[in-house]
């Protein structure tokens, strides 16, 4: 396939930045769009020019790092998937294509589609964390029954990747999304009830703090989220916020 992209350069968090034009050709249906990044980088290097600056780690769907908007989506076309699980195949030979970092205050651009989102983890730091007993008389967490459902709910909120997609597609970038996942993996087990409500306002000032946005309800997250995190997770949050308020928390 013969491609144009449209990249978004910036070359410093000060810099104003602009979308630059670089045509592609070669490129294979069965690449993935981060080894068809990989094609564009090995030219610019060889050409002597700087290469595109973007995130990436595991490569297959779980450190959440290869965030980028492709034509105007998170992690591109296709459901449930990541920028590095999208394959060229999802594109036509003679395709434009638009890439852009996330666009959100609290995700400032660090350079070309890299952004910091150090914001995620100080929201972590101020309560996604279980006390753990370190006496020797730790319980096995197995030895600890739990419900099916509600073990099944909890692992489902836990496979968020913190990549910051639901952010970046929402109009407020909003973070309730992230953070009503982080707040209700332990919410929903018994290891995590010592510090529910002391944990959910925690982490829901600190959200507030790094300058995300409110939740409109208008879904955007959920659909553009690579891990198909609920909604529901955000009522469940709102509701926990509410109680400890009303509890004096
Ligand atoms: S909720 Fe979904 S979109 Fe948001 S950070 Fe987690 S995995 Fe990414
Ligand atoms: S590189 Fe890890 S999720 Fe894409």
């Amino acid at each position: 396939m013969n491609l144009t992209l449209k990249i978004w350069r910036q070359n410093g968090p000060t810099d104003k930045g602009r979308m630059e034009t670089y045509p592609v050709s070669g490129i294979s249906e069965h690449m993935s769009f981060l080894e068809m990044m990989d094609v564009l980088n090995d030219q610019l290097v060889r050409d002597g020019k700087d290469p595109i600056a973007f995130d990436h780690d595991c490569r297959e769907g779980i450190c959440g790092m290869c965030s980028m908007f492709i034509n105007g989506e998170a992690h591109g076309p296709g459901r449930g998937v990541t920028t590095c699980q999208l394959h060229m195949r999802s594109f036509k030979d003679g395709d434009t294509i638009y890439i852009e970092p996330w666009r959100a205050k609290a995700f400032p651009v660090i350079k070309d589609l890299v952004v910091d989102r150090s914001a995620f983890d100080r929201v972590i730091q101020a309560g996604g964390y279980v006390s753990v007993n370190t006496s020797g008389n730790t319980i096995d967490a197995n030895a600890i029954p739990i419900p099916k459902p509600d073990a099944d709910e909890a692992f489902n909120a836990a496979t968020c990747i913190g990549c910051g997609a639901c952010v970046a597609t929402c109009k407020n970038a909003s973070a309730m999304l992230f953070v009503s996942a982080k707040v209700s993996q332990l919410a929903l087990l018994p290891q995590g009830q010592p510090e529910r409500d002391i944990r959910v306002k925690r982490m829901v000032e600190q959200m507030d703090k790094e300058g995300f946005g409110n939740c409109t309800n208008t879904g955007a997250c959920e659909v553009e989220c690579p891990k198909g995190i609920s909604l529901s997770n955000i009522a469940r949050m709102n509701r926990d916020f509410l109680s400890a308020s009303l509890k004096g928390e």
